[in-house]
């Protein structure tokens, strides 16, 4: 049994594989559409989503299962103090895989070692979101044909963001990528994501607080909000969070096959003049999530 805690569990050949087969179910929905009668996914969030859990559960009613869950701690037996041990425990009599989102870090890892199915990690604290970077990989060959060769630029929170560290762990098994890290210093990407990943797989990577001096150079241009519940400070958080304001201004002088990500949901880091922008590809990416996440459910259950 096999469970997705950090997106460095997958190879690079089964990421290649995951969208490969979420392409084929693009294609070809029909063939898909019973690959999962009779199984259930339990999506289990203590914490806010949209996209993640709506997709996971969309995911499994298009392959023909069923979904079970909560969306916050306070409807669940958590709010009387239950453990996540326990509850995976429980929850896997009642499920054949579960999706859980936490806000503290490690509490996926946690329930994998207690549960008795799959455990997918859908977001822990400021930790990982495997499935995100699944969803962003999908989008970034799609849009550009490859992963490989390409200059990323992240954008924003760099500390807090889950998605990025995901996202920068993932590229950097990729040949030639180039990291372009933006975000204000009280923001920037944590030494352990430099040291463990940049600097450990050899990356070439620059850090600016400067968008506009680095945009031109960029082919994927990932932005992230910040994150207000991250923050112990209200101040510090209205003081940063606007820090970044992706504006049509701002595009002229980036190339004209930029591929423009955000993990979402924005608050106002990008302006929804761009929205009709050909280079804005963030809403085509929370779509191609809802497909990795299928691909990725029939993985880990096995289903062929
Ligand atoms: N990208 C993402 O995780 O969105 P949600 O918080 O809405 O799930």
């Amino acid at each position: 049994m096999r469970s997705l805690i950090d997106i460095n569990e997958l190879s690079r050949e089964e990421i290649e594989g995951l969208i490969d087969t979420a392409e084929d179910i693009i294609d070809n929905p029909a063939k898909y559409s019973d690959k999962c009668r009779g199984k259930k996914i339990a999506t289990l969030f203590f914490e806010p989503s949209t996209r993640t859990r709506l997709s996971f559960e969309a995911a499994m009613y298009e392959l023909g299962g069923n979904v079970l869950g909560f969306s916050e701690a306070a409807s669940s037996s958590a709010s009387k103090g239950e453990s996540i041990a326990d509850t995976v425990k429980v929850v896997s009599c009642y499920a054949d895989i579960i999706a859980m989102r936490h806000p503290k870090e490690g509490a996926p890892l946690v329930a994998s070692f207690n549960a008795s199915v799959p455990i997918i990690n859908a977001g822990d604290g400021g930790h990982n979101h495997p499935t995100q970077t699944l969803a962003d990989l999908c989008t970034i060959r799609r849009e550009k044909g490859k992963i490989s060769g390409l200059t990323v630029g992240f954008c924003g929170d760099l500390k807090f963001g889950r998605t990025v560290h995901s996202l920068i762990s993932a590229l950097s098994r990729y040949e030639n990528v180039k990291i372009v890290l933006i975000s204000p210093d009280e923001l920037k990407l944590p030494s352990y994501v430099k040291k463990d990943v940049l600097k450990a797989k050899g990356i070439e990577y620059v850090q600016t607080t400067d968008l506009s001096s680095v945009i031109g150079e960029l082919d994927i241009l990932y932005m992230t909000r910040v994150q207000r519940e991250r923050f112990f400070s209200e101040e510090e958080y209205l003081r940063l969070k606007d820090s970044y304001i992706l504006t049509e201004d701002k595009l002229t002088g980036a190339k004209k096959d930029l591929c423009i990500l955000h993990p979402l949901p924005r608050v106002n880091e990008i302006s929804v003049k761009i929205d009709d922008d050909p280079r804005a590809c963030y809403f085509k990416q929370a779509l191609y999530g809802k497909y990795m996440r299928m691909a990725l459910i029939m993985k880990l259950l096995g289903v062929e």
